[in-house]
């Protein structure tokens, strides 16, 4: 990958992907799209990748947003598309196969707070900030923000937020359920690599139909429960779950292969 936006770091089985503008406090252009999107096409289905960190450069931001010079000049269908453009993308994300966790080392505004939202879990640093303030410019959230911040906080809290465009604490995005945990100053890739360590030494296609079905749950083209079911046969058939029970009664570690 030739994209100096992003640089992409692969240690065996695990990529950390470094959001690359720190002089723009990391926000989301175009070329970052591009890249992002190059990956998450890439690697997509590909078993052998069995986690990704997402993280900003620099020590202040995450993702400031969206990049606010890029678009100001925008008419409305150029506007539209650039949000259903940041939409797919992070769709991408949401239903890559393996986890994908936002490392969030500061501002995580805008953009920023919905490519963490997009993620599969949120690690934050202890002066991470989360906010939706696209009020302040006069506009709405355009890549998944006004949606998915309702299925993190719920209603009330997701209300209040969007519309004051005011900023939580790291604390607070913790007791509200928007991030999974707080690693200490600087911490933030290595408690996320740690995490992600532990769930690649269980059974990667079980890993993949799970975070499929807890996104059926937000789907309503879908039916959870069915596919539930469904995809209890599809997992009890494979060799990986024959493996993982064999391993259980000869009481020995798991040797899942992905298939
Ligand atoms: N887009 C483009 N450039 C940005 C940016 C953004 N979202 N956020 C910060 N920058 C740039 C600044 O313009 C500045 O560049 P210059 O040095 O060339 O002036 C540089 O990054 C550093 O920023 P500040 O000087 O503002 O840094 P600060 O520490 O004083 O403030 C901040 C930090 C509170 C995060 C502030 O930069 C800020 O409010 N940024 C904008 C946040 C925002 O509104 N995000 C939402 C964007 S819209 C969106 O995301 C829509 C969507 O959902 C798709």
């Amino acid at each position: 990958m030739d994209y100096p936006e992003l640089i992409v770091e692969r240690s065996d089985d695990i990529f950390i992907l470094k959001i690359n503008r720190p002089e723009a406090l990391n926000a989301l252009n175009i070329k970052v799209f591009d890249a992002l999107e190059y990956f998450f096409t890439t690697y997509n289905n590909d078993l052998s990748v069995k986690g990704v960190v997402i993280t900003g450069s620099g020590e202040k931001a995450f993702v400031a947003g969206a990049d606010i010079k890029e678009f100001m000049d925008f008419d409305s269908s150029e506007g539209a598309k650039l949000s259903k453009r940041g939409q797919d993308i992070f769709f991408k994300i949401e239903r890559f196969h393996a986890p994908v966790i936002a490392a969030v080392n500061g501002f995580a505004l805008g953009g920023g707070c919905e490519l963490a939202m997009a993620c599969h879990l949120r690690i934050a640093g202890p002066a991470a900030k989360f906010g939706q303030p696209e009020v302040n410019l006069g506009l709405v959230p355009g890549y998944g923000g006004s949606q998915r911040l309702i299925q993190y906080i719920g209603k009330t809290k997701a209300m209040k937020m969007l519309l004051t465009g005011e900023m939580i604490s790291a604390e607070q995005a913790l007791q509200w359920g928007l991030v999974n945990e707080i690693s200490e100053a600087g911490g933030e890739i290595d408690l996320s690599l740690s995490l992600l360590n532990k769930i690649k030494s269980k059974g990667p296609l079980a890993i993949k139909k799970t975070i499929s079905l807890v996104n059926d749950f937000f789907d309503n083209t879908k039916n959870g429960f069915e596919e539930e079911y469904k995809d209890f046969g599809f997992t009890l058939g494979s060799s990986d779950a024959k493996e993982g029970s064999r391993a259980f009664i000869e009481k020995r570690k798991p040797l899942f292969k992905g298939i």
